[in-house]
């Protein structure tokens, strides 16, 4: 782990209350309530969250322990058993809820389609009836490849009704990353569309994991749905069509009840070596996680119409395009394509023509609206809107300014929502009826979490002083495990503070509490709000036979966040040339997928390292930022690597 002191200097003063008739309707609508529940939650922990688990899910089978700790590994509602789509689904059929939109869709081409809750758990049901037909059962893991259309959501409910652990591996990753996820978690079956629309164009998704399955001796069979109509190749006794199967089975299925601990998914995720890690979440505890979380940040009411715009393929879209929301059985919105398609008001037109009244996106997103002119926004009544919300990165106070004032007119509050894949839900974050705001600001935790900013001894550092962000005891969403690698978990997240989970943010706690989160300190990135390992990038550099040696870092962008610079040593007698550049963002883009294509390539003859070999980013990165290099370079092994950087091109 890096010993760079973690500075922050963010100073905002600006606090925003929430309006009083917000309050006034809100779950949670003062601070003091907050107060009250919060002491309670970290208190008596297991007493809190058996009431919630009672009150909010529907179990088969009560639990003997709310929680059996063995740090780093925990078991919420030990014995209980429960079916995460019957929570999602049956339980609001035969309520006002079953003829309620649980799914407004709406594809980039424009056509639009509406599950009821009722429709929606037919839906499910003939996929489980499939799925079991298929021979597939509780444990077995299904790898799902599609665009953002209900089907996507179908699969995983799907998935869960019957035991099956899924794998939502993202529509914009390449073949060789669905390769590697297949392979990692050995999926059985894969779910997948003959293609997604994106831009006006065709993501050629069947085409990418034909390739996939070159590699993958694991995969019995895949499911293809027919979304764009495009002219795919089936492979006979392996792919079957949706709809030669699907329409056709029973549309009622018997939900078995399951642990509790029974693993729900497995989501990949970026850390700082080149393999990305299988982050295993399980049921009752994710469950309850995300469905309190989605009920009390996001203040959710039998009316709302909400929309996240993540996409399934990150754990956003798990836990607050899916499982949170069906769960509290709320309308939720998916929109299929890109945010300016076809021209930059999308966005706004989808919420002025659904009445959406919560939104859900990401920083990166808000600063590209910013930069696309307000007449966009303008143009449409988005006046149904009542809540905001953020997740993915910082958001710097201009843009936190911009979506409050242009996007929710200054009348609805910002939920600035900290947490991570690994721990399953929402972390830190304002409650919209109770916490003021201060834009950038996460502000406090959520109940029953207990973060502390830390120094390298683990002892608590004073306010207003940067450190690195851990979460002292265990919560109900959080990751169990990753998948197959036990140490790694331990040596990733366990081992830094013992007992304590550490986070990989820096960040800093001010005068009233507030967290205010910095950015990762570990060598991950976070571009557009994805994380992406630098040793990903750098192992798909060192893959294309012209590079010897490779560095990737991030350098401010203003709309991204980070964009991605790398370093590129090449082998002897390889010329550098504008040419080789193109080929090798090609190249990343093919190995890893479109979001890890660098935007800047720098040739250079050397890499800067410490005597012990190790890259010094640090010094890469000022380079890169705007090249004079003033920290310090004492542990630089070779000063002339230096000079020659600083003239790379
Ligand atoms: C990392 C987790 C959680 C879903 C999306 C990303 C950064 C996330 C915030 C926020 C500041 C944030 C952190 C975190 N992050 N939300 N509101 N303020 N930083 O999930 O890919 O697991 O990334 O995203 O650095 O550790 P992820």
């Amino acid at each position: 782990m890096s010993s760079e002191n973690i500075t922050s200097v963010t100073r905002e003063n600006r606090k925003f209350n929430p309006p009083d008739e917000f309050q006034a309707q809100a779950h949670i609508g003062s601070l003091a309530k907050y107060r009250r529940l919060y002491r309670q939650s970290v208190n008596n922990p297991e007493e809190f969250w058996a009431k919630q688990a009672e009150e909010l899910l529907l179990w088969r089978k009560k639990w003997r322990k709310v929680l059996q700790w063995k740090a780093p590994h925990a078991k919420w509602f030990v014995g209980g058993r429960l079916n995460v789509a019957e929570n999602c689904l049956d339980r609001h059929l035969g309520t006002a809820r079953e003829n309620k939109a649980a799914i407004i869709f709406e594809g980039e081409g424009g056509d639009e389609r509406t599950l009821t809750y009722k429709q929606l758990y037919h839906e499910v049901c003939r996929l489980a009836n499939v799925l079991e037909g298929f021979g597939l059962g509780k444990g077995d893991r299904v790898a799902i490849y599609m665009p953002m259309v209900p089907e996507a959501a179908i699969a995983m409910l799907a998935c869960a009704r019957i035991g099956a652990v899924h794998t939502v591996i993202f529509g914009g990753f390449s073949s060789e990353a669905i390769k590697d996820r297949v392979n990692d978690c050995e999926a059985r079956l894969v779910i997948t569309a003959d293609g997604g629309w994106r831009r006006g164009k065709v993501v050629p998704l069947k085409e990418n994991v034909d390739r996939a399955l070159e590699g993958t001796p694991s995969v019995e069979k895949v499911l293809v749905l027919r979304r764009t109509g495009s002219r795919v190749r089936m492979k006979k006794d392996r792919d079957i069509w949706w709809h030669d199967v699907v329409p056709a089975a029973a549309h009622v299925h018997r939900a078995k009840a399951f642990d509790a601990e029974n693993p729900l998914f497995i989501l990949y995720t970026s850390g700082s070596t080149g393999k990305p890690k299988g982050v295993l979440h399980t049921s009752g505890g994710y469950l309850l996680g995300t469905t309190i979380t989605s009920k009390y940040v996001f203040d959710l009411k039998e009316t709302d119409t909400y929309w996240c715009t993540a996409d399934v393929g990150w754990i956003t879209g798990h836990s607050y395009v899916v499982y949170g929301i069906l769960s509290n059985g709320a309308t939720t919105l998916m929109y299929e394509g890109a945010p300016n398609h076809p021209g930059p008001d999308r966005f706004w037109s989808i919420i002025d023509r659904h009445r959406v009244t919560v939104f859900y996106t990401a920083p990166t997103a808000i600063r590209a609206f910013m930069r696309w002119g307000d007449e966009h926004p303008k143009r449409h009544d988005l006046s149904s809107l009542r809540l905001l919300g953020t997740v993915g990165e910082p958001i710097n106070p201009e843009a936190w300014m911009w979506y409050y004032k242009v996007i929710g007119g200054g009348r609805c509050p910002i939920v600035d929502t900290w947490w991570q894949t690994e721990t399953g839900a929402i972390m830190i974050t304002p409650l919209p009826g109770a916490i003021p705001q201060k834009p950038g600001s996460a502000t406090l935790p959520f109940f029953g979490v207990v973060p502390k900013v830390v120094d390298e001894t683990g002892r608590e550092v004073p306010r207003n002083t940067g450190g690195k962000l851990v979460i002292t005891q265990p919560w109900p969403s959080m990751l169990r495990t990753l998948w197959g690698d036990d140490d790694r978990f331990k040596r990733q997240y366990w081992s830094d503070y013992p007992g304590i989970y550490f986070t990989g943010d820096g960040c800093r706690q001010d005068e009233d509490g507030y967290f205010w989160i910095v950015g990762r300190i570990d060598d991950v990135l976070n571009i557009s709000g994805h994380r992406i390992g630098t040793a990903e990038v750098e192992s798909a550099l060192v893959s294309h036979p012209s590079v010897v040696e490779a560095a990737a870092i991030g350098r401010p962008d203003e709309i991204k966040g980070q964009s991605l610079v790398v370093f590129v040593t090449l082998k002897d007698g390889v010329k550098a040339s504008e040419k080789l550049k193109e080929t090798l963002r090609k190249h990343v883009a093919r190995e890893i997928g479109a979001i890890a294509r660098p935007d800047v390539i720098r040739f250079a003859a050397a890499l800067p390292k410490t005597r012990s070999g190790k890259i010094m980013r640090r010094l890469l990165k000022e380079i890169a930022a705007g090249g004079e290099v003033k920290g310090d370079t004492t542990t630089l092994e070779d000063f002339s690597v230096l000079a020659s950087l600083q003239k790379a091109d």
